[in-house]
């Protein structure tokens, strides 16, 4: 049996109940089995799919109804500027995370280019890190994770998009650190709580615990960042945090404890306090 292109499409109907997006999922995994554009799919709607297509595209909507995210299906999420390379080894970058980046672009504008030195602790996929190198050539990058299939698709972003001023390390958080001192210090740590209901809603179920749960409350590895960074950020430079919904007051009051300053929270575009600056003097 051979189907065209439309009545392929047809057979999103399957994934209701099962996605928001039912619609959108189709097209982007008929788009990858046929190795084509969206923009293809919607121009040529009478092609024919081949029973191989075919094949790949079922298997696709099958994982779906399964509750597979579609990134880790195809491989492939959009960041930045960016269609990175993810599996489930790392965490799918998220749209507010972009947010922290522009963020950390404008703390840097002031500083002459060419020796800033950041630190994206908790890289996963490589998301904050690539967008940072790739903001500008001449900072210098260095990106920390402790999973070493992290680290493996970090590296091979920074390749296919090569951006070679970011250097890897294995290590928690700061330990793989010695004489670095750091203009900027970011991190998108796991600040979710053991046993949060949102861990079984959406992607989450499918994606690393190590990414998501932190002891606690989702406190811990927020607070020990905040404390080992103290000794590897230079005199007025900055801590930028991403963090969890509700967790202002507690990371306000976390940066204060530590002799951190200025400290200051955003909103993402969703109105959601989601991530806190704080200044280190030394
Ligand atoms: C929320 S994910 C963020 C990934 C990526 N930065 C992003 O924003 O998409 C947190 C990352 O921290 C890493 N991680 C967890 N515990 C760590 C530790 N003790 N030291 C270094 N990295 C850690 C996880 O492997 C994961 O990649």
């Amino acid at each position: 049996m051979s189907l065209s292109i439309s009545e392929a499409l047809s057979e999103s109907k399957q994934l209701a109940g099962y996605s928001d997006s039912s619609r959108l999922d189709a097209e982007l995994f008929l788009a990858a089995a046929l190795n084509c554009s969206r923009e293809y799919i919607y121009t040529w709607p009478n092609d024919e799919v081949s029973r191989r297509q075919l094949n790949t595209y079922h298997s696709y909507l099958e994982r779906r109804r399964g509750g597979e995210p579609v990134a880790y299906i195809l491989g492939r999420q959009a960041f930045w500027d960016f269609n990175l390379t993810v599996n489930e080894s790392v965490l799918i970058p998220r749209p507010e995370t972009e947010q922290l980046v522009e963020w950390a672009i404008d703390l840097l504008s002031c500083c002459s280019s060419d020796c800033v030195h950041i630190a994206d602790l908790g890289t996963g996929s490589g998301a904050i890190a690539l967008a940072l190198a790739s903001t500008n050539h001449f900072w210098q990058l260095s990106a920390v994770d402790v999973s070493e299939g992290a680290l493996k698709v970090a590296r091979m972003n920074a390749e296919e998009l090569n951006l070679t001023n970011i250097d890897y390390i294995h290590a928690s958080w700061c330990d793989g650190f010695t004489q670095d001192k750091f203009d900027l210090i970011v991190a998108n740590p796991p600040y979710v709580a053991k046993g949060d209901p949102h861990l079984r809603e959406g992607d989450l179920p499918f994606e690393p615990e190590l990414a998501l749960i932190s002891d606690e409350s989702g406190k811990a590895d927020i607070r020990q960042i905040a404390q080992s960074s103290r000794e590897f950020l230079k005199d007025d430079s900055w801590l930028l945090l991403e963090h969890g919904y509700d967790q202002k007051q507690e990371v306000e009051i976390i940066l204060k404890r530590l002799g951190y300053k200025d400290i200051e929270c955003r909103q993402d575009y969703a109105g959601i306090d989601r991530m806190t600056i704080g200044k280190w003097f030394v």
